[in-house]
């Protein structure tokens, strides 16, 4: 096959035309012959003024540029779909999958030999992965790195599980706007992703237990200049393997390579939405996750990371007491050492490279772990024919089992509306309930599962309440919550049928959550259900795409056509 400039030529009915044609465009921009007979390394560009956690891209590309030409290759950078969380409408999740189309599509229009994927915030990743994946060319991962922490009147601030914690002490009246304002200044006080265990910082090492980054690139923080040097050798990493034509994604993705991230995902106390993530990238390959082998793993595997939401420290802490490759050490034979990375050396070799770092308590030893099981559960029940999730590590241990009386909200709109209003009958018992809000639903499963307290009890000071939903949660927060109902209430999931009122029974022990009402009242409810057409928003474009085409959850809501062949659970 060809390789370097020759690859992929546009079609124009004549090879030779297609690469003169080219040579002669490229050339206008100053490239000489040697440069464009050498091994190609693309790199995408996703900084966007949109998105401050890819604040440093700039310096990153910068960095990998100078790798890939000190190993004799040729950097080319091209720009792709960046998506921040907190900028895209309605959802992150909703763009995820355009991203990772658009991401997968350049990576195959375009020559290159092997390319660089720079991103961190929520999605990025996930999308760049699941383009990588598909494309199936040696790919490294580069994640730009967690923020460094805040501080705040003597305490540590970290995004977003204390912009959490402190706006509901601002909305339970304990803190006043002067107070709230001054926090919002000192929440992100760098650029980067999130510095707790959010979905970036899962995602960054579940990538790094794969084998797709170089070891301690997942918490390296993004303002050191380590960052920039991890970057430069990421470049010197891809430059071999576009000499080498590998090791390709097929060849590090095996299922011992998504054993260790399931297990690298239960040990961190990692987001619920690292799940469906892996899911979906494990979906573009011939194996998929199986989500009882998931919890039964999370049985097995403890809670050995100290941070928050589960635990106290952030990335930086994480970082400086060893990374990823210790966590690895520590979990001895629940990883699969003969797995192996980017680099061509297997993780016995990352893991025996492991610092010890005297006194460090962020990474917990496995005779002393943060909790003895992993950090998330998957429940079924005639609630969740196909499945919930629980991050019960970050749960109120009173609540895990618990009945109580529904009160449900049939969408992200009419909670918004009532939770608040002082008349809602609702006590600290009950159990919130959001429908509508899944991946067709809402669309694109906001992360709106992290119900609010209502105002009235917040400022009774009641902090946790079970609340259910087919929606999902940012990995940054904590309560007694249970996500990903599936199937969704909007395809016809049992999470319809739920009328204020009724009894819901949650039993993590035993994995169930189920709904007290009898069957035959169940099929009276369901007959009643209208069946809507194709709603407004989804007439068009990619929203059609997406709302005709998105699986399930438990299908890592990927579009039913991107999936590999062949399906062996893992
Ligand atoms: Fe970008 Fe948290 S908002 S990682």
């Amino acid at each position: 096959m060809a390789d370097g400039l020759r690859k992929g030529l546009t079609s124009y009915g004549d090879a030779g035309f297609s690469l003169f044609l080219r040579k002669a465009f490229i050339k206008a921009a100053g490239y000489s012959d040697d440069a464009l007979d050498r091994p190609i390394v693309g790199i995408t560009n996703t900084y966007s003024d949109y998105n401050p956690c890819h604040g440093n891209v700039p310096a990153l590309i910068e960095a990998a540029k100078r790798g890939v030409m000190l190993a004799g290759a040729m950097p080319m950078v091209f720009p792709t779909i960046s998506i921040a969380e907190s900028f895209s409408h309605p959802t992150s999740m909703y763009l995820r999958n355009l991203m990772a189309m658009d991401t997968e599509e350049m990576i195959r229009a375009q020559p290159m030999d092997a390319v660089i994927v720079i991103g961190g915030c929520d999605k990025t990743l996930p999308a760049q992965i699941m383009a990588a994946v598909s494309a199936d060319l040696p790919t490294v991962v580069i994640p730009v790195g967690p923020m460094v922490v805040g501080h705040h009147k003597g305490e540590v601030l970290g995004a977003c599980t204390d912009c959490r914690r402190l706006w509901a002490k601002y909305r339970a009246g304990e803190i006043d706007d002067a107070e709230i304002e001054a926090v919002n200044g000192r929440l992100a006080p760098s650029v980067g992703t999130c510095m707790v265990m959010g979905t970036a910082s899962t995602m960054a090492c579940v990538t790094e237990a794969l084998g797709l980054s170089l070891p301690m690139s997942a918490t390296i923080p993004a303002p050191h200049a380590e960052r920039v040097r991890s970057a430069e050798a990421s470049g010197k990493c891809a430059a071999e393997m576009a000499k080498r034509k590998g090791p390709r994604p097929s060849e590090l993705l095996t299922p011992a390579a998504f054993r260790n991230a399931q297990v690298v995902l239960q040990a961190i106390g990692g987001s619920t939405n690292g799940l469906i993530h892996l899911t979906a990238i494990a979906g573009r390959t011939s194996y998929r996750i199986d989500l009882d082998a998931f919890d039964a793993l999370g049985r097995q595997v403890p809670v050995l990371v100290d941070l928050k939401p589960s635990g106290a420290h952030y990335m930086e802490h994480f970082h400086h007491a060893g990374g990823v490759p210790k966590l690895m050490k520590q979990l001895g034979d629940l990883i699969d050492l003969d797995a192996k990375t980017i680099t061509g050396v297997t993780l016995r070799e990352v893991v025996a490279g492991a610092e010890e770092v005297p006194g460090q308590d962020a990474i917990r030893p496995r005779d002393n772990p943060i909790r003895p099981e992993g950090a998330m559960a998957v429940l079924s029940g005639n609630l969740a024919p196909r499945g919930a999730v629980i991050k019960h590590s970050a749960a109120s241990e009173r609540l895990l089992q618990h009945t109580g009386r529904a009160v449900v909200f049939e969408s992200v709109e009419d909670m918004t509306l009532r939770i608040d209003d002082p008349a809602l009958d609702v006590s600290a018992d009950d159990v919130l309930v959001l429908r509508n809000a899944g991946p067709k639903g809402a669309p694109g499963m906001p992360e709106a599962g992290y119900l609010p307290i209502p105002m009235k009890l917040a400022r009774a000071g009641v902090k946790d309440m079970v609340r259910i939903s087919d929606a999902r949660m940012s990995g940054t927060a904590f309560g007694t919550i249970v996500l990903h109902i599936t199937p969704e209430s909007a395809v016809g999931g049992p999470l319809a049928l739920v009328r204020t009122g009724d009894q819901i029974r949650l039993d993590v022990a035993k994995r169930r959550i189920d709904l007290l009402v009898d069957d035959a009242e169940l099929e009276r409810r369901r007959t009643a259900i209208v069946e809507s057409g194709r709603p407004d928003w989804a007439e068009r474009g990619y929203a059609r795409l997406f709302h005709d085409r998105i699986m399930q959850a438990d299908d890592g809501c990927d579009f039913d056509f991107m999936r590999g062949n062949g399906k062996t659970s893992i």
